[in-house]
Order: C-alpha cells, then sequence, then structure tokens
C-alpha cells in the first residue's frame, strides 16, 4: 500500500546514507554507512577508495533504512538521491542505484542538490526556517553566505576563495596529528586552550566572501617555529579566528539584508563553538536562529529526503545525472 515518505539516497563524498522521511520531516530510519576508519589513514578523503565503498554499502543501507521504517520500496511516494556536487565516483554509485531501484518499483526518482540538502536538514523533525533568510553554509567541501526569499530565489552572497572552514579544521588536525575529520577534534582541544595566539582573520574587514587558506598556513608555519607550544591554545586560537570571520560575516549580512532568521548549516554546523557564537549574535540581533539537530548538521540522507519533498511540491524534475559542481542556485 502507497506511504507518504521518501527514501532518500546520500553518497556525494565519504558517508553512504539512507533514510526515510515524511513530509513534516519526521525522520522514520537514517542509516549512515561511515568510511571514517577507511580515510582516516589518508588524512583526507581518498576517491576512489570512496566510490569502492559505496558500491558495496548502499544496497545494504537503503535495505536496512527500509527496514527499520517498515516501508516497502514500491511503496514509496518517490526517491531522492543526492546528484551533485561531491565526488563524482561516489556521486554516480548512489544515482545509478536510485535509478535501478526507482524503475524496478516505478517509483520517481528525484536527482537533490546536496546543497539545497543541508539547507533542508535546518527543518528536519521541526519546521524552523521562516523566510527570508540569511544561510551560511559551512562544510568540508563548501562554505558560502547565501540569501534566501523562496525556494526559487536564493543568491549566492560570497563563497570562499581558497579553502572552505571544513577543510581548514581538518588540515588543522592533521597538523596537530589529530585525525580526520578534524573538526570535533579541534573544536574538543580549543575548548581547554587559551586563544592568546593572534592568527590572521582573512578577509574579515569586506564583503561577504571568506579565505582560509592564509589562515591554515599561518597555524602551520607557528607550529614549525614553535615546537613546544601547548595545542590547546593553537586549538583555541584557530578556532577564535574561525568564529570571528563567520560570525562578523553573519552579522554583516543581517545588517545588509532584511532577515527573519539566520539558518547554520553544514558539517561545521556540529561546532558548539559556532552553534553558540550564532546564538548569541542572533540574540542581539532580534533574529531567529535555526541550526539542524546536531546528529543531522553532518552529511546525511533525511535531509535530502526532506529535499526532496520540497522538489516534489515545487515540481521541479532536474536531470537525474551525477554533477562534479553544482551551485546552491540551482537544483
Ligand atoms: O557537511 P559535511 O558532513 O560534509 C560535506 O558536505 O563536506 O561536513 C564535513 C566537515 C568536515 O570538514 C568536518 O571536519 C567538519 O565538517 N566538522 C566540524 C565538526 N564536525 C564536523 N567542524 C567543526 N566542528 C565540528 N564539531
Ligand atoms: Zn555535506
Amino acid at each position: 500500500m502507497s506511504q507518504d515518505v521518501i527514501l532518500g539516497i546520500e553518497s556525494s563524498c565519504d558517508d553512504t546514507a539512507a533514510a526515510v522521511v515524511d513530509r513534516d520531516g519526521n525522520v522514520l530510519s537514517s542509516i549512515i554507512a561511515s568510511q571514517t576508519h577507511i580515510h582516516s589513514r589518508w588524512g583526507g578523503v581518498y576517491p576512489e577508495f570512496a566510490s569502492r565503498a559505496h558500491a558495496l554499502t548502499v544496497v545494504p543501507t537503503i535495505e536496512k533504512a527500509l527496514e527499520e521504517a517498515n516501508v516497502k520500496g514500491p511503496d514509496l511516494k518517490a526517491i531522492g538521491v543526492t546528484r551533485g556536487p561531491g565526488l563524482i565516483g561516489s556521486l554516480i554509485v548512489g544515482v545509478n542505484t536510485a535509478a535501478g531501484l526507482g524503475l524496478g518499483w516505478n517509483v520517481p526518482v528525484i536527482g537533490i542538490n546536496h546543497l539545497r540538502g543541508h539547507l533542508c536538514s535546518a527543518d528536519l523533525v521541526e519546521r524552523r526556517v521562516e523566510l527570508p533568510a540569511i544561510v551560511l553554509l559551512v562544510s568540508g567541501g563548501h562554505t558560502f553566505l547565501a540569501r534566501m526569499e523562496s525556494l526559487t530565489s536564493i543568491q549566492l552572497l560570497g563563497s570562499t576563495r581558497d579553502d572552505s572552514v571544513g577543510e581548514a579544521y581538518d588540515k588543522v588536525a592533521r597538523l596537530m596529528g589529530l585525525g580526520f575529520p578534524g573538526g570535533p577534534a579541534v573544536d574538543k582541544l580549543a575548548k581547554t586552550g587559551t586563544p592568546s595566539i593572534p592568527f590572521p582573520r582573512p578577509m574579515l574587514n569586506e564583503g561577504f566572501e571568506f579565505s582560509f587558506s592564509g589562515l591554515k598556513s599561518a597555524v602551520g608555519r607557528f607550529l614549525d617555529k614553535n615546537p613546544d607550544v601547548a595545542h590547546a591554545d593553537v586549538a583555541a586560537s584557530f578556532v577564535s579566528a574561525c568564529m570571528e570571520i563567520m560570525i562578523t560575516k553573519c552579522k554583516r549580512a543581517l545588517e545588509a539584508y532584511p532577515a527573519e532568521c539566520l539558518v547554520v548549516v553544514g558539517g561545521v554546523a556540529a561546532s558548539p563553538q559556532l552553534r553558540e557564537g550564532t546564538m548569541e549574535l542572533c540574540d542581539r540581533m532580534g533574529v531567529k536562529l535555526c541550526l539542524p539537530p546536531l546528529k543531522w548538521s553532518t552529511d546525511n540522507a533525511a535531509m535530502i529526503g526532506l529535499a526532496a519533498w520540497d522538489y516534489l511540491n515545487a515540481g521541479v524534475m532536474p536531470p537525474l545525472s551525477a554533477t562534479a559542481s553544482l551551485p546552491i542556485t540551482e537544483f
């Protein structure tokens, strides 16, 4: 019997994920097969290994998600699958699997923009986002500020000229031997240190664009010159620089454009420092803060499933092909 639920599939980077979500963003099941154990020894994601692992785990992950939600494939309303941006080999595994299943089950398959998935993560479990909104998306692959008036009206205000903030966290973690992914480890260490080192804040006083590669290099040079320094102070100083940059840019955007809320999404939205900093900013500015539930800040398939509901409601059906680069302004 047909059910009002969508299966989301996510395989754009290093996690194979499947989830079943209803139209209100309630998550009936969410399974994530992590590849951290495969990539950690390289200090970053090894694309070919990622695709091979996706190919092995995608079907069992989907089966588990359906079983946990007690839904049969042919009874799904639709399948939403990440079509980009991301690692092309990884994306192809998800898209082709979804296309095959859709054909076999006679269920429509919608190709989803991963970045729009992150946007939807702030609406999981409970609809929070009110428009117009300023969006800060900070992940391993992306860092940008955007203005959102509706699903079809998103304007990019500024993105990073080089590294994403998540990438900077991961590289700094590697320099300090903290393992991969580095974000949570750097945050944790930072909490035990003092932000006493004046690392640069690139582009702090200019517009909405970001740059993190100079900051990352400054941390590297400082560690080379000061091998005996307390790593906790380095982590605290690095995080403090990242926070000042992100909070200043958000404030600038909120001052420049009318907004009901600030939406902060992407893996780095799991950072307690960023959650606290944006909360303080929003309190001061009288704006609502919309954060995804912590467990759905990093990559997952529930956000892809919820985005698929938006696409379905808006009648949007992008081409079902894997696309390595895809801006937030597109579907
Ligand atoms: O959104 P995501 O899961 O994957 C991409 O789409 O890129 O983001 C992953 C990034 C990684 O760089 C990771 O280090 C970072 O998010 N991250 C964090 C935290 N948890 C994950 N960064 C800072 N603090 C965290 N707690
Ligand atoms: Zn992501």
